[in-house]
C-alpha cells in the first residue's frame, strides 16, 4: 500500500467498520440481550411477568396454552400482523405495539414465554 492508499483506508474505511449499523460489535451486543429482558420490556405490560395477564381482559397464556402448539416461526408472523380479537375484546396490536421490535427479539420473547409456568 502506498501512502495515499493507506490514508484513504485509515481515514475513510476504518471508521466505517465502527459506524456501520451498530458497528463492528453489533452481533455481539445482540447476543447479550436476554430473552427475559425482551419479554419484560415488551410483553409483560399486557401479559404480566408470569404470562397470566396483567389486567382484566388479557387472557392467560398459561392456563390456555393452545398457542404453544404453533412453531415460533408461525407465532412471530402472527405477532407481526397483530392478533385479531378472539379471546379478548381488543386483540393484540401488530408487532406487540412496538414497530422497533425485530423478528429476532420476537423469537427471544417467545423462548421466554414458553418457559413460564405462571407460578413465578
Ligand atoms: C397491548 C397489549 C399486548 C402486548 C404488549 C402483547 N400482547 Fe400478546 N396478546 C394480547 C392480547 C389481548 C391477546 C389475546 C388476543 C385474542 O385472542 O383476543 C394476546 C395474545 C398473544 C398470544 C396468543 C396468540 C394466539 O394465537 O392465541 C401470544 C403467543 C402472545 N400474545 C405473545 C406476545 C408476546 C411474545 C408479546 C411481546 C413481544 C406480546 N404478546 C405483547 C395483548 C398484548
Amino acid at each position: 500500500m502506498n501512502y495515499r492508499n493507506k490514508t484513504v483506508f485509515i481515514g475513510l474505511f476504518l471508521p466505517l467498520f465502527f459506524i456501520w449499523p451498530g458497528g463492528l460489535f453489533a452481533e455481539q451486543k445482540n447476543i447479550k440481550v436476554k430473552p427475559e429482558t425482551i419479554y419484560i420490556q415488551n410483553c409483560a405490560v399486557c401479559h404480566g411477568d408470569d404470562g397470566t395477564g396483567a389486567m382484566p381482559g388479557i387472557p392467560s397464556l398459561i392456563d390456555d396454552r393452545s398457542w404453544a402448539k404453533y412453531p415460533n416461526s408461525e407465532l412471530v408472523k402472527r405477532i407481526q400482523n397483530g392478533i385479531q380479537p378472539a379471546k379478548s375484546e381488543t386483540g393484540m396490536p401488530a408487532n406487540a405495539g412496538n414497530p422497533a421490535l425485530t423478528e429476532n427479539e420476537l423469537l427471544l420473547s417467545l423462548v421466554y414465554l414458553r418457559s413460564l409456568t405462571g407460578s413465578d
